[in-house]
């Protein structure tokens, strides 16, 4: 299936898998890379030598392939995340909420692909102008951070707005859903929560199990993280929590492992919550749902926890290698293009 996505990345197939923090590691990324995808690494919770260490050991592995790395504006150290990002040669970058190189005042390379994730048009306009190589754009299913618009309505109205390719993520987990995105005239499409529900995943088998599980309406919108709109599932005991006033006593030791978690120093963590109040987070709750969505992803406790998962959760049933994700999702998009092939419903 060739598109301008695989030609721009020379991959063979349009499935991108997306950097989700403490989840898609180098041995994910390496796995949807020698799968024939694209994979992206997430830093969070890696200091700046731990990120330098985790893009060589993709290098070593993936003999030339491409892949990317998802590096949030909001990480402490923003700049020297990109200082390694430039010296390793990272092949695509990919961020959410602002153009990193913008708010660091650094020069993006020229062989640097700037593919951000976007969540309407004037997202992605704003990022074509400012030299992207293609958006991801997300729809409402989506897991994690969210648009407020449908897969359906969002990617053609993107589609119209830019001329650069756009990939389409938020409720994709098989082929229906690449052959549904080439129709809405998205070129790849990007999964978060199928990939996370991988084998090579790193997520505690009591999470991936819940997740199995899950029906799609588990997958709510939730305020919990940071203040803004995420799709999550929350765990058995976070249905009364509606945010950080729910347990005030227990803001600063969430403090405390929030930096601990992202292992970094009082300033940059400053930073950080700067960063967040410009664009109107609420910091305590970015604190304990910081703390909330370490316990669940690194030690598979759910009772006090929430995990990010888009509705497509209620569609995975199994936990299949990376290359069987790509694999069958390829081959069930050409199956149901040849089926369809010229035939009107009669
Ligand atoms: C467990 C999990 C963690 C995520 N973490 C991040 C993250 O750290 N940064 C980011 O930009 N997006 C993050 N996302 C969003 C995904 O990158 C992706 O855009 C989304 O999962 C696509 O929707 P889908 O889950 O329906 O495939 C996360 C999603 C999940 C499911």
């Amino acid at each position: 299936m060739k598109t301008r996505i695989t030609e721009m990345l020379g991959i063979p197939h349009p499935i991108v898998q997306t950097g989700m923090g403490w989840v898609s590691d180098s041995n994910l990324v390496c796995a949807s890379c020698n799968a024939g995808g694209l994979g992206i690494l997430s830093p969070a919770g890696l200091t700046h030598e731990e990120l330098r260490q985790e893009i060589r050991e993709i290098k070593s592995r993936v003999n030339g392939k491409p892949f990317g790395v998802n590096l949030s504006p909001a990480v402490p150290g923003l700049r020297q995340f990109l200082e390694v990002i430039i010296e390793e040669q990272v092949p695509v970058l990919n961020s959410g909420l602002r153009n990193p190189f913008r708010l660091a005042n650094m020069e993006k390379p020229e062989d640097l692909l700037y593919i951000p994730t976007v969540g309407n048009a004037r997202q992605a306009v704003s990022s074509e102008k400012q030299g992207a190589a293609a958006v991801i754009v997300q729809g409402w299913e989506g897991g994690g951070h969210t648009s407020f618009i449908a897969t359906t309505v969002v990617i053609p109205e993107v589609v119209k707005a830019v001329k650069i390719p756009v990939i389409s993520a938020g409720g994709f987990s098989d082929g229906k859903g690449l052959v549904a995105a080439l129709a809405l005239g998205a070129e790849a499409i990007a999964m978060g929560t199928r990939f996370a529900l991988a084998q090579e995943s790193p997520l505690p088998s009591s999470i991936k199990e819940k997740c199995l599980k899950a029906r799609s309406e588990d997958a709510e919108v939730s305020r919990i993280w940071d203040g803004f709109p995420q799709r999550v599932i929350r765990g058995e005991k976070m249905k009364r929590y509606r945010g950080w006033w729910t347990a005030p006593w227990r803001l600063p030791f969430d403090f405390l492992s929030t930096k601990r978690a992202y292992q970094t120093d009082l300033n940059s963590m400053m930073d950080t919550v700067k960063f967040l109040r410009s664009l109107g987070a609420s910091i305590p709750q970015f604190m304990t749902g910081m703390e909330m969505y370490r316990r669940s992803t690194k030690l598979g406790d759910f009772s006090r926890a929430y995990f990010p998962a888009g509705q497509t959760v209620g569609l995975i049933e199994d936990l299949p290698t990376c290359s069987e994700i790509i694999e069958r999702t390829v081959a069930e998009a050409e199956d149901i293009i040849r089926k369809l092939g010229g035939r009107l419903p009669e």
